[in-house]
């Protein structure tokens, strides 16, 4: 059982496949509307939202502010090539967030479902604050996920999924997926508070009631799986997938009417700076 340690960019979300992501479009858009919901602000003059994948929520901060700049900004070309295939007023611009700077004075920094993929929030957050104005808006969701039963079983195959309990694939694959980034939700309201003159912080569990056959492989194999299937060689790939299935359904069955509950929490923040 040989496999690749995981790379770097990989686990901080390249090479991200936009057809996989955009199966569960709209159980993945609602959270992305409820934080935008929140934005106090009425005439924004710019916004960046910051990892916007293939583009499909920068389009709807354009229209919910007509009168703004617009900016998406995401370190995949793949996304940003299909976001950049449907015309519209948008910048798009390549960046990874880990030394990305705005290129005019931001009113909103937007960032729904990204900084799940970025270490160092005790850095990231107040990076990204600082590069406010006064009365510009921070307003981020993350999923909440470590705690998740699918995730604590995608990491426990890992450990001990092969035959005879055996762990699958390199020690620094589980070091590397055994890292927890996103943090409780008081750990964002002290970096915010100091500065703030108006933050709200909350999380909400969704129960997002899935159809089809193993849904919430399906559902995974678009985010928080793909580091792991991406470090392994085709024959353990093939036997974690096997193992993490079985487990998965036996986690999640399937109801008397074809649905599987999928129960999904995330943090929200929306914050405005002093
Ligand atoms: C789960 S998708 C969310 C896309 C979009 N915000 C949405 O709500 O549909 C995560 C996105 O974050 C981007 N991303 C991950 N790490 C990044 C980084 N360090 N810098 C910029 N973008 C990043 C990925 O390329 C991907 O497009």
């Amino acid at each position: 059982m040989t496999q690749a340690a995981p790379h770097q960019r990989d686990l901080a979300g390249e090479s991200w496949d936009p057809g996989q992501y955009l199966k569960f479009a709209d159980h993945r858009l609602r959270p992305a509307l409820d934080l935008m919901g929140r934005i106090p602000l009425e005439r924004p003059p710019a916004i960046y939202d910051l990892g916007c994948g293939s583009g499909n929520v920068t389009r709807i901060l354009a229209d919910r502010w007509p009168a703004a700049d617009v900016a998406g900004v995401d370190n995949s070309p793949e996304m940003l090539a299909q976001a950049a295939a449907a015309p519209s007023r948008i910048r798009w611009q390549e960046g990874d967030l880990a030394g990305w700077r705005p290129d005019r004075a931001p009113s909103i920094l937007y960032s729904n479902a990204v900084i799940q993929w970025l270490p160092d929030h005790h850095q990231l957050i107040p990076r990204l604050w600082a590069m406010l104005p006064p009365g510009g808006c921070l307003a981020v969701q993350a999923p909440l996920s470590w705690d998740l039963a699918s995730h604590r079983i995608m990491r426990a195959t890992l450990r001990h999924g092969g035959p005879d309990g055996q762990a699958i694939g390199s020690p620094e694959l589980r070091a590397a997926v055994a890292n927890r980034w996103v943090q409780d939700p008081d750990f964002y309201y002290d970096l915010l508070a100091p500065a703030a003159a108006h933050l709200d912080v909350w999380t909400t569990e969704y129960q997002h009631a899935l159809t089809g056959d193993n849904p919430v492989l399906e559902w995974v194999t678009g985010t928080g799986l793909r580091p792991i299937l991406n470090a392994l060689d085709d024959a353990d790939r093939a036997l974690y997938l096997a193992e993490y299935r079985r487990r998965l359904n036996e986690q999640y069955p399937k109801r008397p009417d074809g649905v599987t509950l999928y129960p999904f929490r995330r943090l929200f923040f929306v914050a405005i700076r002093q």
